[in-house]
């Protein structure tokens, strides 16, 4: 019921067999104002996960990861709550790396092992006067799961070709976030948006991508403090996009 070795996350961990969504789970407690900094929310089978873009986030039972983390990020102004966003991608981008694989942050916070979708984030902050009252960072990790079907994802397990302890997984990429965590709440913002821009999915490479119905090739250069994604076209201009103007052919 909890996790050890972490200075926020994991301290209460609450397990339900089955639920809705971790995320809506997270939201009630945190509209019931019972919960403290770094609680976890963890399903064994969720039956309806929410994507981005209100997209659905599938996963079948007892093989993979889905959880909500809970944070109250008091210092981070409303401007800067993509670095909420950025913390817990490199969060998982370290933790993966402590098992092995090495990532890559697809803008804005998937994650990615080659061409192939490892793991999804969907944080949800709400703000009340004036600042991040609270952020839930719902985090859905392939782990065990080895079919697909026609979605580009792949899992640890097809990664590694063993099945996966996933507690140990879990606390792993919990141990990770916290550490991630701890920089931002530290003041290491610069840090934080350097080591988001390394991992990027696409930086020095031409892609294909559609820009509100154009086609286009581009290189990612960055991201702007508020998150929008920064590409550099062949003809030499800078775009910035937001997510839903955006996106990647070859997914
Ligand atoms: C995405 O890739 O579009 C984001 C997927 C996020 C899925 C996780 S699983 C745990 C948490 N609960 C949800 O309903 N969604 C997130």
């Amino acid at each position: 019921n909890s996790i050890s070795n972490t200075g926020i996350i994991g301290k209460k961990v609450v397990y339900l067999p089955s639920c809705h969504s971790t995320n809506d789970i997270a939201a009630e407690l945190v509209h019931q104002k019972a919960f403290e900094e770094g609680t976890v929310v963890i399903t064994d089978n969720q039956t309806g996960g929410r994507g981005q873009r209100g997209t659905n986030w599938s996963s079948v039972t007892g093989m993979n990861l889905t959880f909500s983390i809970l944070l109250k990020p008091k210092g981070v102004p409303i401007m800067e709550q993509f670095l909420l966003s950025q913390t817990v991608a490199i969060g998982l981008v370290t933790g993966l790396k402590e098992l092995g694989l090495v990532a890559t942050i697809k803008w804005p916070n998937d994650i990615y092992i080659g061409d192939r979708k490892i793991c999804g984030t969907l944080i949800e902050n709400s703000i009340q006067g004036g600042g991040i009252a609270s952020t839930i960072a719902g985090i859905g990790l392939n782990v065990n799961q080895l079919d697909f079907g026609a979605i580009r994802a792949t899992s640890l397990a097809l990664l590694s070709g063993k099945k996966w302890s996933l507690q140990q997984v879990f606390e792993v990429l919990l141990i990770a976030i916290d550490k991630a965590l701890l920089r931002l709440y530290a003041g290491e913002v610069d840090a934080i948006r350097s080591l988001y821009r390394d991992k990027l999915l696409g930086m020095n490479e031409i892609r294909g991508f559609k820009v509100q119905g154009q086609l286009m090739q581009a290189t990612v250069v960055g991201v702007t403090a508020q998150g929008r994604l920064l590409l550099r076209t062949l003809q030499g201009s800078v775009l910035e996009m937001d997510l839903k103007e955006l996106q990647w052919l070859w997914e």
